[in-house]
């Protein structure tokens, strides 16, 4: 692409006509056709969202002694997310940009954990079931780690023997989704906490997708598994905000079980001419606006707000699943857990790429899955 910077800048109306025309060939989130990206209800709650965010578009999250309005709004937010997944009395947490860099700041506070209280001595490893977000290996990635992938068991879920078997002197973590993205299943937490109790290794529980959701579907009846704080053995959990929290995006909480870790997460400099630059993110400079707006919408909508919104997704998934179990040829994958549902062929009634390719041919986007 060549693209130059123009040399006389252009009218306000003019630009943001061609912002909007460059979204023409979008999928349309705003009418149901985009089953992923984007968690929107309505425009309502939308301009709660963006306002809020607004609000805070010029402070940094870096300045926390010049903006502490940002600090005790995330503090804030951070508290209520501990509150909804039985944080302890010891319990902290770090506002982050999203469920990846949660994730890597996890798996980096495991590491410097093991080093400094457990002496391992090798390439520091996690473990982690096949079904985990790649997120683990980016940050394994970035910090000289290894991952084992562990197999799935038959209904999807992490595969206990295989995890256990998996852990040998140099491993720093293992890991739990709830639920994991690409079936939608939680995995067993207790069952997994129980190897990290008896060999004594941290268990992040990655609750990006069910963090904001899973305590409203419970809330409304339906059965989740404990997979928060309130499992003995959980050392640390990522939620995401910006997915079922229904915030700008740019949000999402780790949360560690005890304020003790909280010295292997921070990163502290001093040997710099500007003294002492200390952080408890990856990011330096950081957008307050997701965090004003996480603030906004969590005390917008209250847990009754949340809880409506499990209700509309539940009926709405029971609606489409009543709806493709009548179609001949396809079936339901199961069990699926929380807003999940996995569709397939069944004796290659249909043929469900064709499917895909049809529903992409009339504006809807769709997820596929490779295995199954
Ligand atoms: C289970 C799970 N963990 C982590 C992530 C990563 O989150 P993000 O894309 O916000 O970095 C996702 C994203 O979909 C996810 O589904």
């Amino acid at each position: 692409m060549t693209k130059r910077l123009p040399e006389r800048g252009a009218a306000w109306a003019d630009i943001k006509g061609r912002l909007e025309a460059s979204k023409a060939g979008d999928y349309a989130w705003n009418r149901g056709r985009l089953p992923l990206y984007v968690y929107w209800r309505d425009e309502e709650l939308c301009q709660v969202a963006r306002e809020a965010a607004s609000m805070f578009f010029v402070e940094n999250g870096l300045g926390k002694r010049a903006f502490p309005s940002v600090q005790q709004l995330e503090q804030e937010v951070v508290a209520m997310t501990l509150g909804l997944l039985n944080g302890g009395a010891h319990s902290v947490g770090n506002f982050t940009s999203g469920g990846t860099e949660s994730i890597f700041l996890a798996v980096k506070t495991a590491r410097d954990f093991a080093r400094a209280e457990r002496r391992i001595a090798g390439r520091p490893k996690v473990v982690a079931p096949q079904s985990a977000h790649p997120a683990f290996d980016k940050a394994a990635h970035y910090l000289d780690m290894e991952v084992v992938r562990t197999p799935l068991r038959k209904d999807f879920r992490a595969d206990l023997g295989a995890m256990k078997e998996a852990v040998d002197e140099n491993t720093v973590m293992l890991v739990a989704s709830a639920p994991a993205y690409p079936h939608g299943v939680f995995d067993p937490v207790e069952e997994i906490a129980g190897i990290a109790r008896a060999k004594d290794i941290w268990l992040h529980v990655d609750a990006c997708v069910g963090g904001l959701l899973a305590p409203f579907v419970r809330d409304i009846g339906y059965d989740v598994p404990p997979f928060d704080f309130s499992v003995e053995g959980v050392t640390s959990i990522s939620a995401d905000l910006h997915k079922y929290g229904f915030t700008a995006k740019g949000a999402s909480i780790v949360l560690f079980a005890d304020a003790t870790y909280q010295k292997h997460l921070r990163f502290h400099f001093s040997d710099w001419p500007r003294g002492n630059y200390i952080t408890d993110t990856f990011l330096g400079t950081r957008a307050a606006g997701p965090v004003a707006s996480a603030w906004a919408v969590m005390h917008y909508l209250g847990a009754e707000g949340y809880r409506e919104i499990a209700r509309t997704i539940m009926e709405t998934k029971a609606r489409f699943a009543e709806g493709i179990a009548a179609i001949a040829g396809l079936e339901i994958l199961k069990p699926n857990d929380l807003s999940f549902l996995l569709y397939r062929s069944v004796d290659d009634g249909v043929d469900i790429d064709g499917v895909a390719e049809g529903m992409a041919d009339r504006g809807w986007f769709v997820g596929r899955c490779n295995a199954p």
